[in-house]
């Protein structure tokens, strides 16, 4: 089979590794994919948005499915036109994609599925904002209905500093148009945990729980990120699971089913678990980053079928390996605000072994062969093991091979991860 991945980011590259080692996959194409894919994949310099050229390559060299990685593409309907041209894809349909491209039309589903999330006010304006303040609790949450790259939520401590959040987004405008509305949203206490499934969009099947490390900083300190690294698979208590099972997943796939809903693909949902049980905080309809990077070694199954089979609307039963995976982020010097490019990366980029190798997140060569750094979130380093500890060895031993001026990590990751898992 030759398999075509949509991206360029450290998901991407977990797709186009795992993709790479499934027995039933003879090529895997990436468009445009990076440097440091094109050891597993052949890179096409293209533009998804560029539909024709995109048509034209999958039809001329014969690509039997397509995976889209990124949101983007998804909530712009890529899959439903390369769907009306024939072509077979893992990506749900742009109505479904809504689900992370509108956080009110999110909020307004998972009030109708009746899943528990928290309550919300749907605002457009300061005074808006202000006014509905007073039926929430510090610290409010804000969040912009559109994608906003990981940038949209505003947690604020206090009123002034919701007020100047809510300027931001409504007066200066700082997101465009995916600020103009939001949701006040209560804040839910709790630890939070990714429930990956791949659905199509009646029947699921749950991926290896992951835990993400938002905060750039140890102990949770810092701003957001899209992640600083993720551990997998966290254990949960049988109760957790079937209360997340019956009162999350059934009922959100129950209601796509019920609007006919097009979703061949991943569905993320971010939960957070408080006192209460669980609560839905946001929904993906793609992969998570870096959560992928540690949900597909564990994974036991030919993942190149696996994601055929989805993109043919057939749920495939998963199995897991005896496996622990754990991700640590290497970020570039000013990540997440402004992060420096265009770095030296010296060391051994191609350092590999069977438990520990690098996935390129944001890298780039340079006219001469030298790698240099291209993004935020620059090179994960991934460690496999039989126990939590053993892949988190591996995977920081990876990290230490490679340095660049004012390299970002946390040292932290999967440290809080067992007292998670306690619950
Ligand atoms: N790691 C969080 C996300 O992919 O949205």
């Amino acid at each position: 089979m030759k398999v075509l991945v949509i991206g360029e980011g450290g998901r991407e590259h977990a797709l186009v590794h795992a993709l790479s080692q499934s027995p039933s996959v003879t090529e895997v194409h990436a468009i445009p994919g990076s440097d440091g894919m094109s050891r597993e994949a052949i890179c096409h310099a293209l533009d998804w948005r560029h539909f024709d050229p995109l048509l034209s390559f999958c039809l001329k060299t014969e690509i039997d499915y397509v995976f889209i990685g990124p949101e983007s593409p998804l909530v712009d309907g890529l899959a439903d036109r390369l769907r009306d041209r024939g072509i077979l894809v893992v990506g749900p349909s742009k109505e479904s994609a809504q689900l992370e491209g509108s956080k009110i039309f999110a909020k307004k589903f998972m009030q109708e599925s009746g899943v528990p999330t928290a309550h919300f006010q749907i605002v457009s304006s300061v005074d808006q904002t202000m006014m509905a303040a007073g039926e929430f609790t510090p610290p409010y949450v804000l969040k912009a209905d559109g994608l906003a790259g990981g940038k949209g939520v505003f947690i604020c401590d206090t009123l002034p500093e919701l007020k100047s959040a809510a300027r931001e987004l409504f007066e200066e405008k700082i997101l465009g148009e995916a600020g103009l509305s939001a949701l006040l949203e209560q804040f839910t206490p709790g630890w939070e945990l990714s429930f990956l499934i791949l659905t199509n969009g009646r029947e699921w099947s749950a991926l290896p729980i992951a835990q993400d490390h938002k905060r750039l900083m140890e102990d949770d300190k810092g701003p957001n990120t899209g992640g600083m690294g993720t551990v997998a698979p966290l254990t949960i208590s049988s109760a957790l699971r079937t209360q997340i099972e019956s009162q999350v997943l059934q009922p959100t796939v129950d209601l796509l089913a019920k609007k006919n809903m097009l979703y061949r693909g991943v569905l993320f949902i971010g939960l957070m678990i408080g006192k209460e049980g669980p609560s839905v905080l946001e929904f993906n309809c793609r992969f998570g980053d870096p959560e992928t990077q540690t949900i597909l070694p564990l994974v036991d199954g030919d993942l190149g079928l696996i994601f055929k089979n989805l993109a043919q609307g057939k749920v495939t039963s998963l199995g897991q390996k005896n496996l622990f995976a754990s991700c640590v982020v290497l970020a570039a010097p000013g990540y997440p605000m402004k992060p420096e490019k265009n770095l030296p990366i010296e060391g051994e980029i191609h350092a590999s072994s069977e438990f520990s190798y690098f996935l390129h997140a944001g890298t780039k060569k340079d006219s001469q062969d030298h790698w240099l750094t291209r993004g935020g979130r620059v090179l994960n380093a991934i460690g496999l093991g039989s126990s939590l500890k053993e892949s988190l060895q591996n995977a920081y031993s990876q990290a230490g091979k490679v340095r660049w001026m004012g390299l970002q990590k946390r040292m932290d990751i999967g440290v809080h991860f067992k007292k998670s898992s306690a619950h």
